[in-house]
């Protein structure tokens, strides 16, 4: 059964439209070239006329169809139009990736308060105000995925990079919560709980210990989909790692660096 139709098993079909919220996403055009075969993409991004680069190479990876819009995610106004138009153009849509986000200036945004809340508007605001439109957008259709970007940097937030992290945890939770809510409506939600990613996010940064590719977290999150799994940890062994670090005293996790 595909993703596209009703009541859905919840596991990515061979059809079905995949939107790519944050359309130059390192890791989201990973995913969307992992589902592409067959399917009609749609990048939504700042810039959408500024996509064929991401376009062409989507339609290399055997997309049947790549459309672009406009999605400025600290645009919260745009939300709702923006979804409804995509699923009236295309049909319904069975992924949605919410893979846009900043990870800011942790130095800059101590010191001015306007750095901080522009962080925490788009890494969490903005989120919560997609998913709770697409949640209504695909409870109405019976039907859909969402994945949704958490980070261990929420898992237990570090001095390191507190303002970050505190979206990342409030995300953690609010996507958690809507996708028990979601429970038994058709629509289900993925958690990505990823570490360090190489890419242009953080470009310039060492990597941390256990760091993965947006490669390696884009083949995580699509075996994630195809098994129907509520969370995924990339890499896996983050998991029992974090359970510990959950452990450590106070006066030790603040001295962690990012
Ligand atoms: N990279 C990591 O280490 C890491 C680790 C854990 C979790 N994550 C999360 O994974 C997700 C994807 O990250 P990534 O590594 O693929 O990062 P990326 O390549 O930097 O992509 C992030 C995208 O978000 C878009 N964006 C930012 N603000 C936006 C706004 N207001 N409206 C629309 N789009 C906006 C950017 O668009 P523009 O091209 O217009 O700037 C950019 O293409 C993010 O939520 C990130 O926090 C990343």
């Amino acid at each position: 059964m595909s993703l596209g139709s009703k009541k859905n098993s919840g596991k990515p079909g061979d059809d079905g439209v995949v939107l790519l919220l944050g359309g130059r996403s390192e890791i989201g055009l990973e995913i969307a070239s992992r589902l592409a075969p067959g399917r009609t993409i749609v990048l939504a991004a700042r810039r959408s006329t500024d996509l064929a680069a991401e376009r062409q190479a989507l339609l290399d990876a055997g997309a049947a169809a790549v459309d672009c819009v406009e999605f400025d995610a600290d645009d919260l106004d745009s939300h709702e139009k923006l979804l409804r138009s995509v699923a009236d153009t295309h049909g319904p849509l069975s992924v949605a990736v919410l893979a846009f986000g900043i990870l800011g200036d942790q130095a800059r945004a101590e010191r001015d308060a306007r750095h901080a809340v522009a962080v925490v508007h788009t890494d969490y605001v903005a989120q919560v105000s997609v998913l709770t439109h697409l949640a209504t957008l695909l409870r109405e259709q019976g039907s859909g995925r969402i994945v949704v970007f958490s980070s261990v940097a929420g898992v237990r937030v570090r001095r390191a990079n507190y303002v970050y992290g505190s979206a990342k945890a409030g995300l953690d939770g609010f996507a958690s919560g809507l996708g028990d809510a979601l429970h038994g409506s058709g629509v289900s939600l993925l958690l990505i709980r990823s570490g360090f990613v190489i890419g242009r996010m953080t470009e310039g940064m060492s990597p941390a210990p256990m760091s993965s590719t947006p490669a390696q977290v884009a083949d995580a999150v699509v075996r994630g989909l195809h098994r129907g799994a509520s969370r995924v940890w990339v890499p896996g062994r983050l998991r029992p790692v974090f359970f510990v670090m959950r452990l450590l005293p106070q006066a030790v996790w603040r001295r962690m660096p990012r």
